[in-house]
């Protein structure tokens, strides 16, 4: 029986999801240069570039006078290819000062076939020893593109494009299910498969169609001059729908004889009890994508050694 290969070890098992905030040279070096990050995620990317529109691909905290903030955003894709990030994730590991074997997820997307080169690429690339292929197939703001992870029947033409014996570890991004049959749904395509390529899923991504008005003007938060303002809502106010959906799937996974399958767990993490959290409802690693935006790169310092040094919310 052919295994995909699992991720290796995330050690600490803190890391990025893929963001804004994970965009740039800059910002992925000094992610993979962490010591508190046990692997790094790359933002979303495709074989030939997103045009990035920045009247309609926006974001925004709220609640930011609370202890753990909130997002809203319309952003879509890297406007940097997936070719471009491999070169720059070489770069940056063979010049890093830490001797690492720190895994770098590549977030990919597009069609089944792209996505399927997507992983071809990364498995015969300079990063190869060290390289995942998560598959976002949840983004809630590609208008006209519904998010394949929330059909089984799209989900599976994914699944079917993929190599049968994968040599590089593959994860699917999820959005927030909210009721059973979607993962029920979820999980008879990973079972139905002859050989499932599936080495860990990553949930939770943002949750669509939210809206957040300024207090003050009853405006839309977001600027957004085309459109409503209405986007995809991540950090603490997704934080209990995240926890739920990590416990659901890891319990039907192992229902299902499927352990081998690892979770990142993500939504609303900013401090060590949320990382705790996290872990209690079955993640093996740890994701964070808000927090960092509001803090820095201090906050996995800050979550890993359980402190309140270093960033302080105001009030
Ligand atoms: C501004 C912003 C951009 C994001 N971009 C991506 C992306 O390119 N690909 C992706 O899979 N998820 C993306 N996400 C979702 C995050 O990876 C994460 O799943 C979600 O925000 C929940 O985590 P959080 O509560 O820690 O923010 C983005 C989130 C934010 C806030």
């Amino acid at each position: 029986m052919i295994v995909p290969p699992s991720l290796p070890d995330i050690d600490p098992p803190l890391l990025n999801t893929a963001s804004r905030w994970a965009s740039t040279e800059a910002e992925l070096t000094e992610l993979y240069n962490c010591t508190s990050t046990g692997a790094i995620t790359v933002r979303t990317s495709l074989l030939r570039g997103f045009k990035d529109d920045p009247a309609v691909h926006q974001y925004c905290f709220f609640d930011e006078s609370s202890k753990s903030p909130s997002s809203l955003n319309t952003i879509g894709y890297s406007s940097t290819t997936l070719p471009e990030y491999i070169d720059i994730i070489h770069k940056i590991v063979t010049s890093s000062p830490i001797y690492s074997h720190k895994p770098v997820i590549f977030s990919v997307t597009g069609s089944a076939l792209e996505v399927a080169k997507c992983v071809s690429l990364l498995a015969s690339s300079s990063c190869s020893s060290y390289a995942a292929a998560e598959l976002n197939l949840s983004c809630p703001n590609i208008p006209g593109k519904p998010p394949p992870a929330y059909s089984p029947v799209a989900l599976k033409e994914y699944l079917m494009a993929l190599p049968k014996s994968p040599k590089i570890p593959i994860g699917l991004k999820l959005p927030p299910y909210t009721y059973h049959d979607q993962f029920a749904g979820l999980l008879e395509v990973l079972k139905d498969l002859e050989v499932c390529p599936i080495s860990f899923l990553t949930s939770v991504n943002t949750l669509g169609t939210s809206l957040v008005l300024d207090q003050d003007t009853l405006r839309p938060k977001l600027q957004w001059l085309t459109g409503p303002g209405i986007g995809g809502m991540a950090g603490a106010a997704l934080h209990p729908l995240a926890l739920g959906n990590v416990k659901t799937l890891r319990d039907m996974l192992d229902e299902a004889s499927l352990h081998r399958i690892q979770i990142i767990g993500v939504g609303g993490v900013s401090d060590h009890a949320g990382f705790r959290r996290m872990r209690q409802v079955g993640a093996w690693a740890v994701g964070l994508a808000t927090a960092l935006g509001v803090e820095g790169i201090g906050v996995f310092a800050k979550i890993q050694h359980g402190s309140r040094t270093g960033f302080e919310y105001p009030g």
